[in-house]
């Protein structure tokens, strides 16, 4: 075992063929840099892959994943291998796909993997298809979209399926939903759900790369203008954030009043979006919604207003009623449409709508990615471990788990903290005290 897992831990497979769809093969010596950089970031999955070498607790395990197919999900990936799992991999969204990236799992670690940036919709499902004749026993989910296909359409699978992780916002509501009508058919941890997840890649992660992925995408001055975030959670907070960070008039819409609030003691502009569309000349949708912008405010819009969304789907601007209002529409930059609206004025649409941070920057940078996918990681061993005594529900993240990885994390990046004096736990597990 030691000689194996030493060889793991060095290398790569010998190339091997694999069934795959990628780009090309010759993208994957750019993929190997890509995904050694984004390694040296993600201590705490290397911490991980160092213990699952050892005690292989995913020995002979099938997944299937449908995640960004990012240098960072490349690492959980061989992380997931090196434990011992026969792993297969597609892209959860059509156009975050980083190629070399891909290329790389199949030429230098043997790992099946489905996904082409930019494919068109019916290559995007043929490639979930792909995933899902991997047989698995765990499916890896990111939106939900590989869970909702194995439920309805290739329904042969559940009989292997033991369970499954998720870990996207919007994938947990929809697992939620499924549970509630009594369809989900196996056990879904709620990755997103574990702190060391949503406070930080949401916010931190989210907030920082939508940022990346507008400015690359337009290069224009954030300072002076008017940003208009659609949505106070976990990512929009992380947004507006960042947006203002760069001198930017940040304007938030919600409908949530208690996140309203926040946003208003925060200390940024609040109104609805009626009111925002006037003034604003960029504007991000991060909310899990649909059709956050539409006809109403695309007519209300400035000249050359920038509009993009970061949220999961594609859906929270309405892009075809953006194409009815529109008489021409041509693209003047990478990842811009520009839409001439029928009364003159144009409205630039970003990366097709789809999350900017992933379609026109790299997503989340690694050292966030680290902490949401070592949750992955042992969730995947939490679900084979204790998958006879789970129901066909939607779980939390155990805390333990949780705190584990804000522990590896914290002793990653070289920080102490304290601990409860044996008074201090007397005293908080008491309630007689405090008088
Ligand atoms: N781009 C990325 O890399 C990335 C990363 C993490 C999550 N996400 C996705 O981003 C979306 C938001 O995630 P989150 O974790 O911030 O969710 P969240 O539930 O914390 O926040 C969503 C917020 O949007 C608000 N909202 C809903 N409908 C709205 C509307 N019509 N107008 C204004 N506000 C509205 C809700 O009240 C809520 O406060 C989800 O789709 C999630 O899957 C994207």
């Amino acid at each position: 075992m030691e000689t194996k897992a030493k060889k793991q831990e060095t290398m790569a497979t010998t190339p091997t063929t694999v069934a795959s769809d990628v780009k090309s093969m010759e993208l994957a010596d750019v993929g190997r840099k890509r995904m050694d950089w984004a390694n040296q970031s993600m201590k705490v999955l290397q911490s991980i892959r160092k213990d699952f070498i050892k005690t292989q607790p995913l020995q002979g395990v099938r997944i299937s994943a449908c995640l960004h197919v990012t240098a960072e999900t490349a690492n959980l990936m061989i992380t997931l291998r090196d434990g011992g799992a026969d792993v297969a991999l597609c892209a959860s969204n059509p156009l975050s796909t980083q190629d070399d990236v891909a290329a790389c799992l199949v030429r230098d670690y043997g790992i099946p993997v489905f996904a082409i940036k930019g494919e068109d919709n019916d290559t995007y499902y043929s490639h979930i298809m792909a995933a899902l004749d991997h047989k698995p026993q765990i499916t890896m989910d990111d939106g939900a979209d590989l869970v909702s296909i194995a439920l309805t359409k290739r329904t042969e699978v559940l009989a292997n399926i033991i369970g499954g992780t998720e870990e996207t916002t919007t994938g947990v509501i929809r697992l939620r939903a499924m549970a509630k009508d009594g369809v989900l058919k196996y056990p879904i941890i709620a990755v997103n759900d574990a702190d060391t997840k949503h406070m930080f890649d949401n916010r931190y992660g989210t907030g920082q790369s939508t940022i990346d992925g507008i400015v690359r995408a337009t290069n224009l001055l954030l300072a002076g203008a008017k940003f208009v975030v659609a949505g106070y959670g976990w990512c929009g907070r992380g947004l507006a954030m960042r947006a203002r960070g760069l001198g930017a008039e940040v304007i938030v819409t919600e409908i949530d009043p208690t996140k309203a609030l926040e946003a208003v003691m925060d200390g940024f502009r609040v109104m609805s979006m009626t009111e925002a569309a006037k003034l604003g000349d960029i504007f991000c949708t991060v909310t899990g919604n649909k059709s956050v912008l539409r006809s109403e405010h695309f007519e209300l819009m400035k000249d050359g207003a920038v509009i993009s969304n970061s949220g999961h789907f594609n859906v929270e601007i309405d892009i075809p009623a953006l194409e009815r209002g529109s008489s021409s529409k041509r693209t003047t930059r990478t990842f811009v449409e520009e839409y001439s609206m029928k009364d003159g004025r144009k409205i630039n649409l970003l990366g097709e709508g789809r999350l900017i941070n992933l379609a026109a920057a790299e997503g989340h940078p690694a050292s966030v990615m680290d902490m949401s996918f070592a949750d992955q990681a042992l969730s995947v061993e939490y679900v084979v471990k204790n998958h006879k005594s789970l129901e066909n529900k939607v779980y939390p993240v155990p805390v333990d788990l949780d705190k584990r990885v804000a522990k590896l994390k914290l002793e990653s990046m070289g920080i102490k903290v304290d601990r409860l004096t044996p008074e201090q736990e007397e005293y908080l597990a008491s309630w007689s005290e405090g008088t």
